[in-house]
């Protein structure tokens, strides 16, 4: 299998062609995600919530995020893998972003790596990018800021915001980052900042009109109960589909009917 590269992406783009992401953060998901051909896999920082329970993504560390990108890293055969930088561990200055790079390349073997914010980090990516590492920005929603904005609603709705998301947008591409993910903004916003890049857009709750579209996987295999957001389709409801079986096995060995005779040695 031949593995999807940065460049792979931005051919995609070019000829229309949209881009899959699912986000993963073990072994036994990605290899599936990466079977079925998903064209990135991002490790992101919301493990923070899907694997540790935290309310938000702030409190995910680096060496956290390196333990997931490694599982993930060891079971994609083609899908390209991008890992966030968590919170704390870029924003301080740019010499500590690129540490934090660094040690996530070199620990996991990860493709690349994500940051969130625009002009406030452009030092930052900069540097990263100087140093060989693709970068994709995030802009909309950035869940690291959730306490600036207060609510997980939709971002960048009035015009100042609209305008600052826009000029980050053209930041990013002339930085060199090779996509752009947009969180959480009108699809109007999107389509607009889409055709204005040469570089991709993978949208989450962004609309129809990005090159690409990201869903958190929990989310999307209905394990995340009750989080039922519009832009999240969810293809599968895994969740009482567990809490089933889970209730038969109990069942099964209360009773004395697992295991049987031919399960025994
Ligand atoms: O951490 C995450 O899951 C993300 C989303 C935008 C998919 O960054
Ligand atoms: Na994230």
């Amino acid at each position: 299998v031949k593995r999807i590269t940065t460049n792979t992406l931005q051919k995609m783009k070019a000829r229309g062609e949209k881009i899959a992401v699912l986000t993963a953060y073990d072994y036994s998901m990605a290899t599936v995600l990466d079977d079925a051909g998903l064209d990135v896999l991002l490790v992101g920082d919301s493990a923070s919530n899907v694997m540790a329970g935290h309310e938000t993504t702030l409190p995910i560390t680096l060496d956290q995020m390196i333990y997931h990108a490694q599982s993930v890293v060891r079971a994609a055969k083609s899908a390209l893998v991008l890992v966030d930088l968590p919170f704390g561990s870029y924003q301080g200055n740019s010499k500590e972003a690129l540490n934090s790079a660094i040690r996530v390349m070199k620990e996991s073997g990860a493709h690349g790596l994500k940051l969130e914010g625009g002009a406030e980090i452009l030092e930052s990516v900069h540097r990263i990018i100087a140093a060989g590492i693709p970068v994709m920005g995030h802009l909309g929603l950035t869940p690291q800021s959730i306490y600036k904005f207060g609510t997980y609603t939709v971002r960048a709705k009035d015009d100042a915001e609209a305008e600052k998301l826009k000029s980050d947008a053209m930041v990013l591409q002339e930085a060199g980052c090779f996509a752009l993910l947009l969180e959480k903004i009108p699809a109007k916003l999107a389509k607009e900042v889409s055709e204005s890049l040469h570089i991709p857009t993978i949208g989450i709750g962004a609309g129809m009109h990005c090159d690409g579209q990201v869903l958190v996987v929990n989310d999307m295999i209905g394990l995340t109960k009750g989080f039922r957001p519009r832009f999240l389709r969810q293809y599968l409801d895994l969740y009482d589909g567990i809490l089933d079986v889970a209730q038969l096995y109990i069942k099964d060995v209360k009773t004395g009917n697992f295991p049987d005779e031919k399960e025994q040695y």
